[in-house]
């Protein structure tokens, strides 16, 4: 079943768009990535599923219900936010157990059993008396994180709860976020902007630019089917090309090099520039047909091989099947 709908959210600010008609899903357990470049909307979508923000229009539906005018507390979500917005003079038990005792349900003696035990899902057990101050960046957000499943949350909602960390805390938070999400079988929602990040955690991202969505799949359908020429050149690596009167989109990888060409439809390039990146090499070429420049990682074994230099003519090839083809913009 699905846990919860939006259909068709609309919302201006001062007259700006901020969302234009977005619909998604999430479903049960699923891990939902809302990708995007700044200001296209993720956060708005977020507060509003949330019901920390209102929409002009449209509807947010949850396990079969409507909930578009619910207040926040009812939704029973647990909220992470890119700053960890965690009380300085607060220990981080403390942080934690704030979070339950708006649950009057639960006596004290489970509320410090319920925050023990978020703690120790996180590993912060033997830091629990520190106060942020004393903690580092990774080990804060880890605390907002606990804080958030502390309340046993139908589902969670992230925004960018690792674009302030540096990039080896962020790795290893991502790998943590993953497992905990996966053991707890949470439904959860992410906003990032980073496209690895998306593509390593999500079981479907939705891509979204200027306020629409442009494509919701999984991390393979959007990598390797790239809905719009935006999806294309957002994530990954990407050759764009004019042919046949349409754009042609195609991954470096998805490229041959050869001395001669493969078939009727190889191109003749001019080697531009080869750089070295380890397992694979990057060679930038020129097509002959409109001098257009055009990228190809090969693996670095097969470079070698082929002891290109720069300036020399080759011959650029690719499988019809690699290759997306757009309609020319209008
Ligand atoms: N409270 C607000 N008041 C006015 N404009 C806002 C407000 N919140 C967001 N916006 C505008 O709406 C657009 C989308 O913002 P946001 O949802 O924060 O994007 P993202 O999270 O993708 O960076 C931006 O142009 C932003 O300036
Ligand atoms: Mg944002």
């Amino acid at each position: 079943m699905k846990f919860l709908e939006v259909k068709g959210l609309s919302k201006k600010f001062d007259g700006q768009t901020a969302l234009d008609k977005v619909s998604l899903s999430l479903e049960k357990g699923e891990l939902l990535c809302l990708l995007g470049p700044s200001g296209c909307g993720k956060t708005t979508l977020l507060r509003i599923i949330a019901g920390l923000e209102t929409a002009d229009r449209g509807e947010v539906w949850l396990e079969g219900r409507e909930a578009t005018f619910l207040p926040p507390a009812r939704r029973n979500f647990g909220i992470v936010f890119q700053s960890y917005a965690l009380f300085p003079n607060m220990t981080v038990r403390q942080n934690v157990l704030f979070g339950l005792a708006q649950n009057k349900t639960l006596d004290r003696a489970e509320r410090e059993r319920k925050a023990d035990e978020a703690l120790e899902m996180v590993d912060l057990g033997p830091h629990r008396h520190k106060y942020p101050n004393q903690l580092s960046g990774g080990q804060q957000q880890r605390t907002a994180l606990a804080r958030a499943i502390a309340v046993s949350p139908a589902a969670l909602l992230l925004d960018e709860p690792l674009s302030a960390l540096d990039a080896k805390v962020r790795a290893r938070l991502r790998g943590e976020i993953c497992r905990l999400q996966r053991a707890m079988g949470l439904s959860t929602i992410m906003v990032t902007h980073d496209q690895e990040e998306a593509i390593t955690m999500a079981d479907r991202i939705v891509v979204m630019n200027n306020a629409v969505v442009e494509q919701i799949g999984s991390p393979r359908a959007i990598y390797e089917q790239p809905a719009t020429p935006f999806v294309a050149g957002f994530i990954g690596a990407m050759n764009f090309y004019s042919q046949a009167g349409g754009l042609c989109a195609v991954r470096p990888e998805k490229l041959e090099i050869d001395r001669q060409p493969r078939d009727a439809e190889s191109l003749s390039a001019r080697i531009g520039w080869v750089e070295f990146r380890g397992a694979s090499t990057r060679v930038y070429a020129r097509l002959a047909q409109d001098g257009s420049e055009i990228c190809v990682d090969l693996p670095t074994e097969r470079a070698d091989q082929l002891t290109i230099r720069e300036n020399d003519r080759v011959y650029i090839s690719v499988a019809a099947r690699h290759v997306n083809r757009y309609p020319a913009a209008a």
